[in-house]
């Protein structure tokens, strides 16, 4: 079920603004409109779990681009009211040909207030320019950088059309896996309606003066194991306890892990190119008064871990060694996978964005960072994940990109922030990104080519 809300209110909005009685606007009002001062306010409305704001953050993107001319707003409500999907539409001039979608989600992972410098919704800007609040690097500075980029592709002297259409989706949900939110989205007759070519979401910060792009995320499962035994006397030594048999789980599950870490370590792989098993949860004992009950071994133990598998990592080998070796029946031990999303595409494929000739978009791209001035590092796998995974498993090109350098990676920690030059800058490396994107022609570069 979906809801729309036509082009007409947008319109309506413009002409509020425009109607606007020149003495309204003091000079605090005009402050209001520079990007910086969007930007803290948009950063200012808590979407944070586990109570994310959606509506006040819809209703702020809506408000701006309704100051944008030809942009469009639809909001979708996928799930329930409290959880809508914006999606911000500048028409291109052949809508025949395949969009863009550029992604960011509008909701945030918690802060703790009491840790932090500045308070983590108060968006609070430094004397030598720093931005202090959560989201300002995940990812409410691309959301913002998107409208910020089209509005300046607008008002230049250029006032630039685009060929295809361009699409900003904002997502709920992202933060908890993205199932109330894009993978929703992805199977509704509107979103196969945008008829998407390439999209870009979310990247993360370089401490380098290169820009990172990632063309795969890592998938991630839970699994518990849990083991059962025998319960006997806290002073008898006998085989085939639980605690006993967890152990030797967790030992191999342990070495497993020290051998990824290790290829890490020795400079040989990424964190992001192996397989990661981390322990997340660790449960036995019987519980007493005053702690737990001392002289008994108990008849049940379990683990949990946070895995993360590679795009090539082969599914079936991993679920073959949890039941065989991790968490063996014979060793008296059941195990729990919980699949975090998809690890193939629709034709089984690893959900890898290739980043060579084989995809037109990875040149146009490369492109349009060069004529930002800017620099792109070598393409990378995200260690985490975010929703670009559910266009990947449609087939759709998807790159994950937010142009923040020269920048502290803080996302989900205390005291993130964005520099304001670095903010401003991701706006003008926008430009150039969207307007190449949406003027590429496929066809022309096809025949260029035979
Ligand atoms: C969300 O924000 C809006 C606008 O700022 C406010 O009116 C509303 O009360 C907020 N909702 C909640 C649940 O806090
Ligand atoms: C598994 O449980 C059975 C039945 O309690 C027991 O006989 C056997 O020794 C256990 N095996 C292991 C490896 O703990
Ligand atoms: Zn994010």
């Amino acid at each position: 079920m979906t809801k729309r809300r036509q082009p007409l209110i947008s319109a309506a909005m413009v002409l509020l603004f425009l109607s606007l009685p020149p003495p309204l606007l003091s000079a605090s009002d005009d402050k209001e409109w520079d990007p910086i001062s969007r930007f803290q306010n948009y950063l200012r409305i808590n979407t944070a779990h586990p109570k994310p704001n959606y509506t006040a953050a819809v209703e702020y993107l809506t408000s701006f681009a309704a100051t944008i001319p030809t942009l469009q707003t639809t909001i979708f409500y996928l799930t329930t009211p409290a959880k809508p999907l914006l999606l911000i539409t500048w028409p291109g001039s052949d809508p025949s040909l395949p969009s863009i979608l550029l992604n960011s989600h509008l909701d945030s992972v918690p802060a703790e207030p009491s840790k932090w410098q500045h308070h983590p919704f108060a968006a609070h800007r430094t004397g030598d320019g720093r931005i202090y609040a959560r989201g300002a690097q995940d990812d409410k500075c691309i959301g913002m950088q998107y409208l910020e980029a089209i509005r300046e592709l607008k008002r230049s002297s250029l006032d630039h059309t685009p060929l295809r259409t361009v699409h900003i989706s904002y997502v709920p949900e992202e933060e908890i896996g993205g199932f109330d939110g894009m993978m929703k989205f992805v199977e509704t007759r509107e979103f196969q309606d945008l008829n998407v070519g390439f999209m870009l979401d979310e990247g993360q910060a370089s401490v380098s003066d290169e820009f990172r792009v990632f063309y795969a995320d890592r998938s991630p499962w839970h699994v518990v194991i849990r083991a059962r035994g025998a319960p006997g006397h806290g002073s008898r030594m006998f085989d085939g306890g639980a605690v006993e048999n967890l152990m030797k789980s967790v030992e191999m599950m342990m070495k497993f892990r020290e051998t990824s870490f290790d290829l890490v370590k020795a400079g040989l792989a990424a964190n992001s190119e192996v397989i990661s098993v981390n322990p997340v949860f660790l449960n036995a004992g019987i519980k007493s008064n005053d702690g737990y009950v001392m002289n008994l071994q108990p008849s049940e133990a379990e683990a949990g871990f946070d895995i993360r598998l590679t795009p090539t990592a082969d599914p079936d080998l991993m679920r073959r060694r949890i039941a065989e070796e991790w968490a063996p029946a014979w060793r008296n031990m059941t195990y729990e996978i919980t699949e975090k999303g998809p690890l193939r595409d629709f034709k089984g494929r690893p959900l890898m964005t290739a980043t060579d000739g084989s995809n037109p978009w990875w040149a146009v791209f490369n492109q349009a960072i060069a004529a930002a001035g800017g620099k792109l590092a070598k393409p990378e796998i995200l260690a985490s994940t975010t929703d670009a995974r559910f266009l990947r498993q449609l087939g759709i090109p998807t790159l994950g990109f937010s142009p923040m350098k020269n920048t502290p990676i803080l996302l989900h920690d205390h005291n993130e922030f964005l520099q304001d030059s670095v903010y401003l800058e991701g706006i003008k490396v926008y430009e150039h990104v969207i307007r190449l994107l949406s003027s590429f022609d496929e066809t022309s570069v096809a025949k260029h080519d035979e």
